[in-house]
């Protein structure tokens, strides 16, 4: 069924499909019917279409997935990360500086605050994004919070479970996040999460936590072996999620977990940049078959950007990925993430989101750090 306009995207020098047998296409085109791709092929082989656009030879991707993200704060932790360049070590208490912030934001502040983030993501070319709350940690804070997230993406995700607030006691704490607050986080909230570390929550915490969730319609994610080694991982694996988070510290049997039971790591390789904190051992984990994705964790606290071109490039070049893995790893991997198989890639079929590359090839995104290579950006068939 036609969905009213078709386009042509012709004279791309390179569009990357991740299509079974053909993920790379060079001199190709691609056609939009409304919001989806309903061709992809040599260029020479174009159907018609009611309008035709030239790429000029650039490469076409497609757009990122950033699985993870914190974009519901206020205030700012620069003199925090200045502080940890100076050598101290970052440390879950620093959540509690953006609670007192967060809370005392308007909605409107805090909706102004995610649509400048979001458009920051655009423009480096992510078209899917997950937000989390996680600053408000107060059943008022957190519903508020997701419904704010909610005006930007269907990937809300409740953080209820970030750090134990001031002035409640932790067993008080899960059982008011397993209570009220999930109550009325649930109707904003796609996905549950939870902080699983040593000086955020434990693992049996975690499992409450993830297990009241699940009773309550959300789908279950993590943070994990993000400041060391522990039992969260395990826990993710023996829930069966479809993906856990960060990764950054995971033993022999935590790898066995993950490729056995099928969850993704999630890798977040700017908040090993801006913790100094190693990096996770990507090639590792993907050698081992293990499923991995990259996202940006977008927050102020442990890493404040939304570059995923930014983390891709540190995935190469300190995680032992090669560029094409972390190309996919930011799409494909993102969109497995989220347990979605209309983005992530350009096939007919899924969603025409795409960004358009002042580069030939998608290896220039790791070849060419820092430079802002996405020219365009298109959303659901249309250029944002
Ligand atoms: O993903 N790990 C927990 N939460 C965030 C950091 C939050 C903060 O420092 O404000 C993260 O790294
Ligand atoms: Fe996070």
């Amino acid at each position: 069924m036609s969905h009213g306009t078709s386009h042509l995207v012709t004279n791309i020098g390179e569009l990357v499909t991740w299509a079974e047998g053909r993920p790379v296409l060079k001199g190709a085109a691609m056609v939009l019917d409304g919001p989806k791709v309903a061709w992809v092929g040599p260029a020479a082989r174009a159907p018609a279409a009611d309008t035709a656009y030239d790429a000029g030879g650039r490469a076409v991707i497609p757009g990122f997935v950033d699985s993870h993200s914190h974009l519901v704060f206020a205030g700012d932790r620069s003199e925090e990360f200045a502080a940890r360049m100076a050598g101290e070590s970052y440390a879950a208490g620093g959540i509690r500086t953006t609670v007192r912030a967060t809370r005392a934001a308007t909605d409107e502040q805090l909706t102004s605050q995610v649509a400048r983030l979001v458009h920051e993501m655009r423009r480096q070319g992510t078209t899917t994004l997950e937000i989390k709350s996680g600053y408000g940690l107060s059943t008022l804070d957190e519903a508020r919070s997701l419904a704010v997230a909610r005006q930007f993406t269907e990937e809300t995700t409740f953080l209820g479970a970030h750090v134990v607030p001031e002035g409640i006691e932790p067993d008080d704490y899960v059982a008011l996040v397993t209570g009220q607050m999930l109550e009325r986080s649930v109707p904003h909230a796609r996905w549950i999460d939870v902080f699983c570390e040593t000086g955020a929550f434990d693992v049996d915490q975690a499992r409450t936590v993830l297990k009241a969730g699940i009773a309550a319609g959300l789908k279950p994610r993590m943070h994990a072996n993000q400041l060391g080694h522990g039992p969260g991982v395990g826990l993710a694996c023996e829930l069966g999620l479809t993906a856990v988070d960060h990764c950054t510290y995971l033993s022999g049997d935590d790898v066995a977990a993950l490729r056995d039971s099928g969850t993704r790591a999630t890798l977040l390789p700017g908040v090993e940049f801006s913790t100094r904190q190693p990096y996770p051992d990507a090639r590792m984990l993907i050698d081992a078959g293990v499923g991995v994705a990259i996202a940006s964790d977008c927050n102020p606290g442990s890493c404040f950007t939304s570059s995923i071109p930014f983390c891709m490039a540190l995935a190469v070049r300190e995680m032992g990925m090669t560029p094409t893995e972390a190309l996919e790893a930011a799409t494909r991997g993102g969109a497995a993430a989220l347990d979605r198989t209309d983005v992530g890639g350009l096939a007919p079929g899924m969603s025409a989101d795409f960004a358009i590359l002042d580069a030939p090839t998608h290896l220039h995104l790791a070849y060419r750090p820092g430079v802002p290579l996405v020219s365009e950006t298109w959303l659901a068939g249309r250029r944002t």
